[in-house]
């Protein structure tokens, strides 16, 4: 079971309900992102040919959308009851905490995979879990699950990301960057309130999302499509000197200093100060 808006790779991408056409050929059962109630009522259904249910914590490129906790907590509870893998994709969401997504909303998944900046800027990724799942790639078992990989003993990446952790991102700059994430967050949507705009930011700590709607945004199904605003803001934010990705997706990054996200911010405010007269009554 996946989620609409969950990205787990170029063939597992959901950001429409049948899912990418070049997705690899796996039966799917697509659910609500957010929506606990209705996920559980699909995995006590499917319980007998539920192999896994696959969740990013906080949904990147969905639109940045943090999972709630009680939505989290209800699919554990409900792939325990039902004895059905529950997995956390945290490539992107591992760097919000140290110990991940998971150790902030207090959900801890029978796997887990990681990627990204955990190499210290080399190309990387993981899975790790439960130690009776991962010993099925024990080698010295007569029915090993085999685990090979042009990638594997990839011992450079290993000592990048292990110097990352220990001496570039550390607990310190994790919390940093997740509280410039938070000013930038305060401060577009203080003044969406105060301007009564359609915008609002949304993500956790240094993962940001930028949306042309008020809000809340707890699903794809709460995006607006936007895409002429969306292209028109980034232009804007390039011209002004600042690059992100245009769908909205803000990942900050480690050289970032408050002036930059006030100066990020102030840019922003100005598009939306200028245009949003005539743009605003297009995107609600
Ligand atoms: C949340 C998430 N999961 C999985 C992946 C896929 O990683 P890979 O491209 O290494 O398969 C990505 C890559 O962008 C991602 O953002």
């Amino acid at each position: 079971m996946v989620f609409e808006g969950g990205y787990h790779g170029g063939v597992f991408f959901f950001a429409s309900a049948g899912g990418s056409p070049i997705n690899a050929p796996f039966p799917f059962i697509v659910a609500q992102y957010n929506d606990a109630e209705g996920a559980a009522r699909l995995i006590a259904e499917h319980a007998h040919e539920l192999a896994a249910v696959i969740v990013e914590p906080l949904q990147g490129s969905g639109g940045v959308i943090p999972g709630e906790q009680a939505f989290l907590q209800a699919l554990h509870q409900a792939t325990a009851a039902h004895d059905v893998l529950l997995v956390f994709d945290e490539v992107m969401t591992s760097r919000l905490a140290t110990g991940g997504l998971q150790k902030v909303v207090g959900v801890t998944p029978d796997l887990t995979t990681l990627g990204k900046y955990l190499g210290g800027g080399l190309a990387f990724g993981a899975f790790g879990g439960r130690a009776d799942l991962m010993a099925h790639f024990d080698p010295s078992r007569a029915d090993a699950l085999p685990h090979a990989g042009t990638f594997n003993n990839a011992v450079l990446t290993m000592a990048a990301g292990a110097a990352g952790l220990t001496q570039v991102y550390t607990a310190g700059e994790v919390k940093r960057l997740n509280g410039l994430g938070d000013r930038l967050r305060d401060r577009l949507n203080g003044f969406a309130a105060e301007h009564d705009l359609h915008f609002c930011a949304t993500g956790y700590g240094s993962m940001v999302g930028l949306h042309f709607t008020r809000g809340p945004v707890r699903s794809v199904a709460d995006l607006p499509a936007a895409a002429e605003l969306r292209a028109l803001l980034h232009l804007r934010m390039l011209e002004a000197g600042y690059s992100y990705a245009r769908r909205g997706f803000v990942a900050l990054s480690l050289p970032l200093e408050e002036p930059d996200i006030d100066g990020f911010a102030e840019a922003v405010e100005a598009f939306l100060q200028r245009g949003f007269a005539q743009l605003g009554a297009r995107s609600s």
